[in-house]
């Protein structure tokens, strides 16, 4: 499927979610402008900053208190780990004063086409100071530097408004995500 020039695949039909938290599909469609990020990486320094792409520093309970603090379900940590060693791209932002993560994002993906943006959280206590974008401008510009342009996320529709600046677009050409969730099918 062509979407503005570009060879897209809508969501792959077999995705799983165990939870409702993604509930719609946004496909990026225009290109960030290389290099430029809204917070540079000295200026995250000097604010006690650390911008991170590994998980070997990365304490995963912390991050887990941080996804049930913003509401995501709490997951088995050890899950957790499985499921970041099986991401293609990751960052993280650690405060600091406490060595704690503060922000995170990763994508999974084929590589080459196609990455699905998960995880997206700032810790309530460093939400509203640029985190967030921080995190997501330079996902989303590393998975464009590997040649990736189809980029898709589930938005809570209370967060759409965080992400359409960083170019991501609802339904773009009508297409719509769809999921198939075992949580959803007991509903009916
Ligand atoms: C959504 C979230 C990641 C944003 O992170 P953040 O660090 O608070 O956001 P930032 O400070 O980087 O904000 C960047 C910009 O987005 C705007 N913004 C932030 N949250 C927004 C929202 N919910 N709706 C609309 N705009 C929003 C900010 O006003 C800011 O605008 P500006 O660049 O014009 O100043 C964070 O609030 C969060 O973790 N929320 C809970 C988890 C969640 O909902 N994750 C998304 C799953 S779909």
């Amino acid at each position: 499927m062509l979407l503005h020039g570009i060879i897209s695949t809508p969501l792959p039909s077999s995705i799983r979610l165990k939870s409702s938290n993604y509930p719609q599909n946004l496909t990026i469609t225009a290109q960030i402008p290389t290099k430029k990020f809204s917070i540079s990486d000295q200026d995250l320094e000097s604010r006690g900053f650390n911008l991170r792409r590994s998980i070997s520093d990365l304490n995963l309970d912390h991050l887990n208190s941080i996804f049930v603090a913003v509401g995501f379900p709490r997951r088995d940590t050890k899950k957790i780990r499985v499921a970041l060693e099986n991401t293609d791209s990751l960052l993280w932002i650690e405060y600091s004063k406490t060595e704690r993560p503060v922000a995170f994002a990763r994508a999974t993906g084929d590589g080459v086409f196609n990455a699905i943006i998960w995880d997206v959280v700032v810790d309530p206590s460093f939400q509203g100071i640029g985190l967030g974008k921080a995190v997501m401008e330079r996902l989303v510009e590393e998975l464009l530097q590997k040649g990736i342009t189809n980029i898709a996320l589930y938005s809570e529709p209370r967060v759409l408004g965080f992400y359409r600046p960083l170019g991501f677009a609802a339904d773009p050409d009508g297409i719509r995500g769809m999921v198939y969730s075992r949580k959803q099918k007991n509903r009916k």
